[in-house]
């Protein structure tokens, strides 16, 4: 059981910190930890926010626990020096296309999220995202136009293959919940999101079973505060899922509380907190690490299948919420070795 351990940027360190303390604390017999440089701080070693040995000790592994990237001192490097390449570069080069987000309210922060208690209550939902297409992985630049005005540009696509291998994973992933998945696209005015939902209604046809329904995004967002318990699995491209996660983060009460699996084909995956690299509260002490440490129960279960491993983790977390131990994301005090020993002593 070889983990790759990438802490990255930021509050990266912190919360990985944590995540691995309560790995070790299992006692997994066979468990290996290898570090590995990724983000602003290889560039500041390396030269590159991905290096080579990096790369190596990542398909070298079974999984991938990651911290975060981003540090605001490289955003005026070349974009593929900048920290995000690690992760965006882990993505596709360990073919990591099915990104799962799953969004549950915990017992104890119904009063604490964005939405009335009421609302807010009834969610359980996991977002699958696509993670190796897109508008992010199309050819971009900025050019000059002849009457010398500069222009941005981004080239979205999807083929076929793309969105149908990520359909196949929504419509799995709702058989395992309760067979609703929610296609969320802009077939109303891109090409790419026509594709992507004639697509989701061909794969459709293997899975009776499951109840598909097609939403635009711009609706999804505003259905997401409405009645979020209206969703069982959402699945989405790269764009839209990165942004419709982070809106459902505060939906359940805070970002540091999203965990994220990114699968390729098999079991090999990376997980890694939904959040970023949180410079403002960097170096304090006072990032949440339970999306991390959620990040780790979902290793155990997707890359390793320890299923009850995993289901202590997620229960000795929820039952520090329970018991009021909260950062300061939830209104509470207690900064992040506090909270991880709080998820220890429950473990
Ligand atoms: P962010 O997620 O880092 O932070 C957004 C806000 O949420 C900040 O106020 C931050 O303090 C708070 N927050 C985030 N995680 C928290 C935690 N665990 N506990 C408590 N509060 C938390 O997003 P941003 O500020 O837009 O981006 C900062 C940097 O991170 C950028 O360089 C960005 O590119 C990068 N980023 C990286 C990843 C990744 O590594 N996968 C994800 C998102 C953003
Ligand atoms: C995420 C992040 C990344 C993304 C960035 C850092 C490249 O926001 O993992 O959600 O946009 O996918
Ligand atoms: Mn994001």
């Amino acid at each position: 059981m070889k983990v790759a351990v990438f802490a990255g940027d930021g509050i990266g360190p912190e919360v990985t910190r944590e995540a691995v303390r309560v790995l070790e604390a299992l006692d997994l017999p066979g468990l290996v930890l290898l570090e590995g440089d990724v983000g602003g701080v290889a560039y500041k070693r390396h030269g590159h926010p991905l290096p080579p040995e990096t790369l190596e000790v990542a398909r070298a592994c079974d999984a991938i626990l990651f911290g975060a990237v981003g540090d605001f001192d490289c955003d005026h490097l070349e974009r593929h020096l900048r920290p995000e390449q690690a992760i965006l570069g882990l993505r596709k080069e360990l073919g990591l296309f099915a990104n799962l987000r799953p969004a549950t309210v915990f017992k104890g922060l119904e009063d604490l999220t964005s939405l009335r208690p009421e609302v807010a209550r009834a969610i359980d939902l996991l977002i699958v995202r696509e993670l190796n297409g897109d508008v992010y992985f199309g050819e971009k630049g900025i050019r000059t136009l002849p009457d010398g005005r500069r222009q941005g540009w981004d080239m979205m696509s999807y083929a076929e293959d793309e969105v149908a291998r990520i359909a196949h994973v929504g419509f799995k992933a709702a058989q395992g919940r309760k067979g609703r998945l929610c296609s969320v696209d802009k077939a109303n005015v891109l090409e790419t999101s026509q594709l992507w939902r004639d697509v989701m209604i061909e794969v459709a046809r293997e899975y009776p079973d499951v109840e598909l329904s097609h939403m635009y995004v711009d609706n999804a967002a505003m259905q997401l505060v409405k009645n979020p318990g209206q969703f069982d699995v959402i699945v989405t491209g790269n764009l839209f899922g990165d942004i419709l996660s982070d809106q459902a983060s505060m939906c359940v009460g805070s970002i540091g509380l999203l965990a994220s699996a990114s699968m390729a084909v098999g079991t090999k995956g990376l997980y890694e907190p939904i959040h970023g690299s949180a410079p403002d509260i960097a170096g304090q002490g006072k990032a949440n690490p339970m999306a991390t440490i959620l990040s780790a129960a979902m290793l155990l279960r997707h890359s390793f299948g320890l299923e009850a491993q995993a289901a202590r983790i997620e229960a000795a977390v929820a039952q520090a919420l329970a018991d009021g131990i909260k950062g300061g994301d939830l209104g509470g005090s207690q900064g992040t070795a506090e909270i991880g020993d709080a998820v220890l002593a429950r473990l």
